[in-house]
């Protein structure tokens, strides 16, 4: 790999009005992250150091989003989108003293991957005043073409409303990802016009303009799907479809066994070790970790938790963030867990909420038990000692401690703290009455009117 420096220069003005949404459309995410975050991450593993992004005005939200995964990050807004050499040019302050290479990315873009972006900047490194990551289609519509002369270097790129009837039947066609040389780079900028279809700065004109002054501009080729750009829901979920599947093959390639892989959901940021396994039907939310030997059963939705070697989740368990579950532990079916530690081997195996609570090694939750963790104003802490026992349909009423191998007996509301080894029971106390019933029931019959 190249050791020339890198910046990246994301533009994100488009108000993107076919989403038909309040959220500018690069906030709207894919895997659980927003489509702009992917494509500062591409950058940054391609080795920019700096990325800047372009945004329209009133775009505070697009602008809360870029500081706060690169607080160094300017953002600069392009007031009237006049194009997207333009829209290049509203970022000058940091092109000024540009880095090696300079990579133009669109935040709507969000599947490009950090290869690509290396091919790219693999062909600066080889000379290029500017390297387009192009791809082939059947359905070149709408996209600029890539034309090339016949040593395969890339001679133009024009949109489609300017092209000629010959240019329009060219199915290798502009993703709109290109990286330029920096020091070159404002320079071609400066000469862009906007004499064309659409009276707009087009930053792909700078192919034809380094032509002209004996620059080399080459093309590389990447997959259609990597650079599917986002316009509408529907291509929002077109996406969606190519980065779970991208995620599952990843997981499977890295030792995970899916029963069903088309029926789990990912997130980007989702780490399973090997062996895990992972039945039908399972949603993840972002910042889980799940280790090695654990078992995923069907329908469980887990987002931010950690789960250690050999549990057992599910089936249809929600963990919530804030959940760890130790070693060994077992949380069933119709569980929810929320803020919650789980020691090794504690099994909570049906029926339970378990809600801001730590809940100690070897204990032991029984069916139809709740923490009681808010009281409508505040939350409130539960602690449960190892290896104590609550029994089935207890309500715990936090903040309450439970001494380590406590004993709760059924049925319990616990108001308050029970010490290690006793039991405790708070619940009516049971009366008999031999003979209630049959008496009770001779009464009736007795006063009850013949049936004719
Ligand atoms: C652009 C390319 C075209 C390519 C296609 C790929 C140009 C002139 N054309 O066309 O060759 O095949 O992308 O999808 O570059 N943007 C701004 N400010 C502007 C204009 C655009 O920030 O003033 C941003 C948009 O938010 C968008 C991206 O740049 O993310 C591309 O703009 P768009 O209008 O979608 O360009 P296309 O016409 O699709
Ligand atoms: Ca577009």
């Amino acid at each position: 790999m190249t050791d020339r420096s890198c910046q990246a220069i994301i533009l994100a003005a488009g108000e993107g009005s076919r989403m038909k949404s309040d959220r500018p459309k690069v906030l709207h995410e894919i895997a659980g992250r927003a489509m702009l975050s992917h494509v500062l991450a591409a950058a940054t593993m391609a080795g920019a150091n700096r990325s800047d992004v372009v945004v329209g005005p009133n775009m505070d939200a697009v602008a809360d989003l870029v500081r706060s995964q690169l607080p160094d990050a300017q953002i600069f807004v392009q007031t009237e989108r006049l194009g997207t050499g333009h829209a290049v040019l509203a970022a000058k302050d940091v092109l000024s003293d540009p880095a090696d290479d300079v990579l133009v990315l669109y935040g709507d873009t969000p599947l490009v991957t950090d290869a690509s972006l290396k091919m790219l900047r693999d062909g600066l490194a080889d000379g290029a005043a500017i390297a387009v990551l192009g791809f082939r289609t059947t359905m070149p519509g709408g996209y600029g073409r890539l034309i090339t002369d016949s040593d395969g270097n890339l001679a133009a790129i024009r949109e489609d409303k300017d092209a000629t009837g010959p240019e329009r039947s060219i199915n290798f066609c502009n993703s709109g990802v290109m990286a330029f040389a920096g020091k070159t780079l404002l320079q071609l900028l400066e000469k862009i016009g906007n004499n064309n279809a659409n009276n707009e700065y087009y930053l792909t004109d700078s192919v034809e303009i380094a032509c002209q002054m004996k620059f080399k501009v080459i093309a590389v080729e990447g997959h259609q799907e990597e650079v599917l750009g986002v316009n509408s829901r529907a291509q929002l979920a077109e996406a969606e479809a190519i980065a779970q599947n991208n995620l599952r093959q990843s997981a499977l390639a890295n030792g995970v066994t899916m029963v069903a892989p088309e029926t789990v959901f990912l997130a980007h940021d989702t780490e399973l070790a090997p062996d895990v396994l992972i039945e039908p039907n399972v949603v993840f939310g972002t910042g889980v970790k799940i280790a090695q030997g654990a078992t995923i059963r069907a329908f469980s939705h887990i987002e931010g938790a950690n789960i250690a070697e050999g549990a057992v989740i599910g089936p249809f368990a929600r963990l919530r963030p804030g959940t760890k579950l130790g070693k060994n532990t077992k949380v069933g079916n119709f569980v929810e867990i929320k803020n919650t530690e789980l020691g090794e081997g504690a099994k909570a195996n049906h029926l339970a909420y378990l809600g801001d609570a730590h809940i100690g090694s070897a204990a032991n939750i029984g069916a139809g038990t709740i923490t009681c963790n808010y009281d409508g104003y505040n939350k409130h802490r539960t602690e449960i000692g190892d290896g104590a026992f609550i029994g089935t349909n207890s309500s715990l009423v936090a903040p309450v401690n439970i001494g380590d191998g406590a004993y709760i007996g059924s049925g319990s509301v616990i108001t308050r703290d029970v010490s290690a080894d006793a039991l405790a029971v708070a619940r009516g106390k049971q009366i008999m009455r031999e003979g209630w019933a049959k008496t009770m029931r001779q009464r009736h019959d007795k006063n009850k009117p013949k049936s004719t």
